[in-house]
């Protein structure tokens, strides 16, 4: 895939400016946002605004997803990480706001639909079912089958295939219950079966909260592998550690609001703890980064 190095760091800076004159932050019609050409977002939120009741879950979001790119988002308890994600895939639908995919306003309506763009989610219980097998799994909803019978080769040669491509080699058997695999196992079950759906942006919610040592390595070479692939990665985490292993970009919520979206290279565990904690960008680092501002 014919990518630029960095489209993000090529437009300048990636936050929305001051609040524009109707009051609403984020306005991209100065272009600032907009990468150089030749270079676009895979996924682009527009002032995205999600309420429950009187709580105001997402405020005037704009956050940016490139192809081939692992963006990391981060925020506290209750900052809207999952809410921002549920939007993208098809759960929750924005009060206000736009999504732009390949460069098109879609409207999600319901995960058929994200799954329909190529938006693929996988989420922290994973929804597997431990009483089925990996190939099972993988195909749970859309059987491949001949004459009305289940094509068992075909299912089982494609699931094999999927988890080679994604260097899975730890698993026994594909015939294996996923209920008796490890979490890091059953991590990548879930990916190879988002994979195998054709996606063209993974989102991945805490993929390593429940992992040891070398699960969490594995699950970050999966990543990086979805990367290389020019699939676009856009994974929650809380372990800045992990974060800093396989991120491109890093995009802070503090409560609600995306307090900061920048290259990862702008960021040390600090300034990031930082933004997390205070949806502020630290001075310091915004003087020895030019491409990145803090909302105010
Ligand atoms: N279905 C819902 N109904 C009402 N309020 C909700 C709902 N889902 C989320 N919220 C509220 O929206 C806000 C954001 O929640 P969200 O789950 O998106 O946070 P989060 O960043 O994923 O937090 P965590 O790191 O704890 O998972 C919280 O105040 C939460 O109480
Ligand atoms: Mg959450």
């Amino acid at each position: 895939m014919n990518l630029p190095a960095d489209p993000r760091a090529e437009a300048g800076p990636t936050l929305p400016g001051p609040a524009s004159a109707d009051g609403r932050s984020g306005d991209h019609s100065d272009g600032r946002n907009t990468p150089a050409s030749g270079a676009k977002w895979l996924l682009e939120t527009r002032g995205i605004t999600k309420r429950f009741g009187a709580v105001e879950a997402l405020s005037d979001v704009n956050l940016h997803v490139a192809p081939g790119e692992v963006t990391a988002l981060l925020g506290d308890n209750g900052a809207g990480k999952s809410t921002l994600i549920k939007c993208l895939a098809g759960i929750h639908e924005p009060e206000e706001g736009q999504m732009i995919f390949d460069g098109h306003p879609v409207r999600i309506r319901g995960p058929k639909v994200a799954t329909g763009l190529g938006i693929e989610t996988v989420y922290q219980d994973l929804a597997l079912c431990d009483n089925l097998d990996i190939v099972q799994n993988m195909f749970l909803g859309r059987e491949l089958t001949t004459s009305r019978l289940l094509d068992e080769d075909s299912m089982e040669k494609q699931a094999r295939q999927t988890l080679a491509e994604l260097s899975v080699t730890t698993v026994r058997s594909i015939r294996q219950l996923v209920g008796s695999l490890s979490g890091g196992q059953r991590q990548a079950v879930a990916v190879a079966k988002a994979v195998m759906q054709n996606a063209r942006m993974v989102i991945m919610d805490e993929p390593t909260a429940a992992l040891g040592v070398a699960q969490t390595a594995m699950v970050l070479d999966l990543i990086r592998t979805l990367r290389s692939r020019g699939i676009a990665v856009l994974v929650i985490s809380h372990n800045l550690n992990d974060v800093f292993k396989v991120a491109d970009h890093i995009a802070v919520l503090y409560l609600g609001r995306l307090a900061v979206e920048a290259p990862v290279g702008a960021f040390d565990q600090q300034s990031a703890v930082y933004a997390i904690t205070t949806g502020r960008f630290d001075p310091a680092t915004i003087e020895a980064s030019e491409t990145v501002k803090a909302i105010e």
